[in-house]
């Protein structure tokens, strides 16, 4: 029979393609989504990609009695991933306590639920937020580099989760759990189905570029070229949403197999696994911006403002780790990525 993953923020970037990678795994899929950030249509794209639709379940994971029902109803389930969460950092700062309850209520009904009902292979969202901007010595950084304290309650309601999934793989000893630490994840499903839709003006570097090509912003705003970086901008570890969504079925299959876990500080935690994803490269927002026009043949004016508050200067992931333990690689090269986000912005704006 095939394995059932329930995945909330099923309908959102990363967890629309991590549930077509699920499907074409052969995977049954029920998504949790309240369609905070997303719509219904995106079910209409997984089901063109892979000619199934996933369940949708229109559940808000604060909502604990709806979420019992969707356990229930959806029993037995082999794993969770869970994606659900508030996730612009400048909007955390603003409003901490709804990132605050958001992000960190939902994990722990989440973790009820499992607990109640008998799930217990967890993959959790998290982000190479939690490295802050580590030394030059943990440049690419590997899953040992110290965690650092949060720039915004966004990255600490990070912390904080992967924390509870540590206290709770402690305290029962049946859950194993996987954290997922993403460095910048961009580009769409080649078929131009599913992609990044953000609401509004778009925080991210990738989103706002395509929309300046697609001539909905005048010109991006770079921040910062006085950085200790060779261009002088920031650098970051671009890795592609399609290739990011395959290592979340790697993580499902290694808990489901029962494969060996290697210890890892805290050395109580062993049925803890923590596996940066990213490419191992890092490329400065300069190097995208170029990238970007010489593939797509669109001109992005841009101009240099101030730095960004908060910004970091520059990390790049060891995907050692997810390499050699997972058999997961980001193969695919800058240049798809890139016109992958293209094509996507292209589709929705109607742009030939
Ligand atoms: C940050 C977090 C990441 C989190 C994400 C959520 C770090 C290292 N990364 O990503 O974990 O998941 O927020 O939103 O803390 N830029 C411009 N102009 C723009 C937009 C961005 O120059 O209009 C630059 C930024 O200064 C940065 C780079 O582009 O250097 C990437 O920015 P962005 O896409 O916002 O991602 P991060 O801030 O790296």
């Amino acid at each position: 029979m095939a394995k059932k993953v329930l995945v909330t923020g099923g309908t959102g970037y990363i967890g629309s393609h991590t549930v077509v990678s699920l499907m074409e795994g052969g995977y049954e899929v029920v998504i949790v989504d309240n369609l905070s950030n997303s719509n219904r249509e995106v079910v209409d794209g997984i089901a063109a990609i892979t000619g199934k639709r996933p369940i949708l379940e229109e559940v808000d994971c604060l909502d604990k009695q709806a979420l019992t029902k969707v356990f229930e109803k959806h029993a037995p389930l082999d794993a969770v991933i869970h994606f659900a969460a508030s996730k612009a950092v400048g909007e955390s700062v603003e409003k901490p306590l709804l990132y605050y309850r958001n992000n960190i209520g939902s994990l722990l009904n989440v973790l009820d639920m499992m607990l109640r009902f008998g799930v217990h292979h967890i993959v959790f969202s998290s982000s190479c937020t939690v490295y802050g901007q580590p030394d030059k010595e943990h440049l690419p950084v590997s899953e040992l580099a110290p965690v650092q304290k949060a720039l915004s309650p966004y990255g600490h309601t990070k912390q904080v989760n992967e924390d509870i999934l540590y206290a709770a793989a402690y305290a029962h000893k049946e859950l194993r759990v996987t954290l997922l630490r993403y460095f910048n994840p961009i580009g769409a499903h080649p078929s131009a189905l599913i992609g990044e839709q953000p609401n509004g003006v778009p925080n991210n570097l990738l989103p706002f570029v395509t929309q300046t090509a697609a001539g909905l912003r005048d010109k991006l705003r770079v921040f910062g070229n006085d950085y200790h970086t060779p261009d002088g901008s920031c650098i970051r570890d671009y890795i592609y949403v399609v290739d990011l969504a395959k290592a979340h079925v790697k993580a499902v299959e290694r808990m489901l197999s029962n494969a060996l876990q290697e210890t890892i500080t805290p050395p109580d935690a062993e049925r803890v696994e923590v596996f940066n994803l990213g490419t191992g490269r890092g490329l400065s927002v300069l190097e995208i911006v170029n990238t970007f026009m010489r593939v797509t043949g669109q001109n992005i004016p841009y101009e240099i403002v101030g730095r960004r508050e908060g910004d970091i200067e520059q990390v790049w992931a060891s995907p050692e780790k997810a390499n050699r333990v997972l058999g997961w690689k980001a193969e695919t090269p800058i240049e798809q990525v890139l016109l992958s986000a293209w094509n996507w912005e292209k589709r929705i704006r109607h742009i030939q």
